[in-house]
């Protein structure tokens, strides 16, 4: 159990999403808040088959990595998700689980709500505005509280490790991930 659970939406090893997502964790951590990341690398989120038994068990009935995640995200005040873009929109498996996640604590008193964090995107060149604008989508409609930065929670790089290059990017991740954390440690108050 984490303050803060961010996941790496990234099949790759040392990738781009998972730096990005790891600065967000340094800089919650500093704050004094507990933060974990989970990795989807070698983890595959198939999509919500609308089947309804979530309303029924309080899990999925998929029974893949997104079950094994469920209380670790549900115990937590924070949670932050990362994606590297795939044809301009986020990487499949990444919004297979943003949907079955929102899908479960819908379905059991919306206990995504109130949560605080936001979406993170990763690229090599496009496609990072309509990514983002995706993710959101599911952190609004959960009734999750998105903290803003100095600029959108993007960074560029292509090659594993080529994030860390982009100083803006980072800049930006570092003040969202200190944002989050500065508004959970308010909202105990
Ligand atoms: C299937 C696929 C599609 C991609 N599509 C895009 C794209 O539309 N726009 C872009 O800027 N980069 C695209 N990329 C590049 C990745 O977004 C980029 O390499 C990113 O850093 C990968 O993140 P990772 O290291 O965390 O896996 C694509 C990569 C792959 C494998």
């Amino acid at each position: 159990m984490a303050d803060v659970i961010l996941i790496s939406g990234s099949p790759r090893a040392k990738g781009n999403t998972e730096y990005a997502v790891n600065v967000c964790r340094d800089a919650i951590e500093k704050r004094g808040l507990t933060a974990k990341v989970i990795s989807l690398r070698g983890k595959p989120i198939q999509g919500c088959i609308a089947c309804g038994e979530c309303a029924k068990n309080g899990k999925c009935s998929l029974n893949d990595a997104l079950n094994d995640m469920l209380d670790d995200i549900k115990e937590a005040d924070g949670f932050i998700i990362g994606a590297p873009v795939y044809f301009g929109t986020a990487r499949g498996d990444v919004m297979n689980l943003m949907q079955r996640l929102s899908m479960v604590a819908r379905a059991n008193g919306n206990w995504l709500s109130g949560k605080v964090g936001g979406p993170v995107v990763v690229a090599r060149r496009a496609g990072v505005m309509s990514t983002l604008q995706e993710m959101l989508m599911a952190f609004f409609i959960s009734d999750m509280i998105v903290c803003g930065s100095s600029y959108w929670n993007i960074a560029y790089g292509h090659a594993p490790g080529d994030v860390a290059n982009d100083k803006e990017g980072i800049a930006t991740l570092e003040k969202f991930g200190d944002n989050v954390a500065k508004l959970i440690l308010q909202l105990r108050k």
